[in-house]
């Protein structure tokens, strides 16, 4: 097997970064295909928290080389802060090491500043995006207008950057929001293109020779199955596809890559989301406060990339069946069990509740516009800390229940359970 894809099986902040981290001691490549610095994925190991917006979280293994998909959006900006930091905590971050792709699209302040007017023109139908130009970048991509990273090697990239900023502005005017000192931006980038050239690669090219030759390419997936854009909860979802399908395209790999690949569906042990949208599960008042803690630890429900506090509910089994169904999920990496100790018990969503009764497929998807009632079913918690367990048989009879249910609900196995933050805190199931 050369090619493992993980993928977020809910609405992000899974827990992919930390599951990433277990895999890539074995591979040779840790590649990225969607999205850009509106991920945030951590990596926890010793004293050390590193928390990744653009470069695979496999990087911290020094045997790793690390790949940004041509289906990326890349802030330049975002992206050398990061390697900085990861520089000053040891890491290599070598052009050998980093590989980006001639055709990942480049973010620029206009992106950012049109997806906030964006946002403020929505007002109460806002969708909650990061901030981060995401979906006006993907825009400018799909309208045939945007800047990839490889034009920053041609001569004429400061004008093209210059006739970007003028058609931003054009839309920022319209939009009633401040405009853009385009001499400056073209300044910025002149520097961004010195910077990232020894970086820029064909991607596709190195990872099908590498994967012909049998090395081990492990595939992060960023955000999560139901905010991908044509799958998931439109129109309250990111503008790339995050589901594993996408890791083909958006890293120029052919069907035949897939053919032993491996998908690996990361899912938290109860469910959240940050932003706007339907959350059929959601719960609030006391147990929200518990489920999503209050700030103290690093690992509570506040958002990586902008601190915000994630919604919090129940796990829900119909969209995780739906989840393994579309992505081609084969196993579960099931993380935060560690939470869920002390609870009295355990709230799971078998399925939901129409007028003509209960189901477990939605019949028009997660973005069915009709609202359907969740159907539970209540299984006893555990009073047992987890965090130091490290073998199946040594979790909790309630908990093993509790994860043999939810792989019975999604039609697949748990491989993994993670009980903590720490690089070790892993139960692989026997
Ligand atoms: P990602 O976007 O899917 O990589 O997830 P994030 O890094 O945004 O959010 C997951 C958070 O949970 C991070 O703070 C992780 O360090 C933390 N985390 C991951 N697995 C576990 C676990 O099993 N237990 C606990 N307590 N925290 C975890
Ligand atoms: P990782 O990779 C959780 C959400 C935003 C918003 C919607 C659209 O860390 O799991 P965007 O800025 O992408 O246009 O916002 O998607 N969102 C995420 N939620 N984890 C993420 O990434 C997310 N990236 C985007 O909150 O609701
Ligand atoms: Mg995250």
């Amino acid at each position: 097997m050369t090619l493992q894809v993980i993928v977020g099986a809910q609405w992000g902040d899974e827990g992919k970064g930390r599951i990433v981290d277990w895999f890539a001691e074995q591979a040779d490549f840790s590649a990225r295909y969607n999205g850009g610095d509106n991920a945030g994925h951590t990596v926890t190991v010793g004293s050390r928290i590193f928390k990744l917006h653009l470069i695979p979280s496999g990087i911290i293994h020094p045997q790793i080389i690390a790949i940004l998909g041509n289906g990326m959006v890349v802030n330049p900006t975002t992206l050398f802060e990061e390697m900085d930091f990861l520089r000053q905590a040891g890491i290599s971050v070598t052009p050998e090491r980093l590989r980006i792709s001639y055709a990942a699209h480049l973010i620029t302040p206009a992106h950012q500043a049109l997806d906030r007017a964006l946002e403020a023109q929505r007002g109460k139908g806002s969708i909650g995006t990061t901030g981060r130009g995401i979906g006006p970048a993907y825009t400018d991509k799909a309208t045939r207008r945007g800047v990839r990273v490889g034009d920053s090697l041609a001569p004429d990239f400061c004008d093209r950057i210059e006739d970007h900023i003028t058609e931003s502005n054009r839309t920022l005017r319209m939009l009633g929001a401040p405009e853009l000192d385009s001499a400056e931006i073209c300044d910025q980038y002149r520097k961004v293109a010195a910077r990232l050239e020894p970086y820029i690669a064909d991607t596709s090219l190195e990872l099908h020779t590498a994967l012909q030759a049998g090395k081990k390419v492990l595939v992060e997936g960023a955000q999560g199955t139901l905010l991908d854009i044509d799958l998931g909860t439109y129109p309250f979802v990111t503008s790339s596809n995050t589901t594993a399908p996408g890791a083909l395209t958006g890293l120029g790999l052919g069907l035949d890559a897939a053919r032993d690949a491996r998908v690996i569906g990361v899912v938290k042990a109860f469910q959240t989301r940050v932003g706007s949208g339907p959350f059929p599960t959601e719960v609030f008042d006391d147990l929200a406060l518990r489920l999503r803690g209050t700030g103290e630890h690093p690992w509570d429900e506040y958002g990586t990339t902008t601190g915000r506090p994630r919604r919090v509910g129940w796990l829900d089994g119909v969209l995780l069946r739906y989840a393994t169904r579309i992505n081609g999920i084969h196993e579960l990496a099931v993380t935060k069990l560690d939470i869920l100790s002390g609870l009295e018990s355990i709230k799971l969503c078998r399925a939901y509740r129409g007028q003509d009764g209960e189901f477990t497929d939605l019949p028009f998807g997660p973005a069915d516009p009709r609202r359907y009632e969740p159907v539970f079913e209540e299984l006893p918690g555990w009073s047992e800390n987890v965090s130091d367990v490290r073998e199946w048989n040594d979790l909790p009879k309630a908990a093993q229940t509790y994860l043999d249910r939810l792989a019975s609900l999604a039609g697949v196995p748990v491989r993994l359970v993670s009980v903590g933050a720490e690089r070790e805190q892993i139960v692989p199931h026997s």
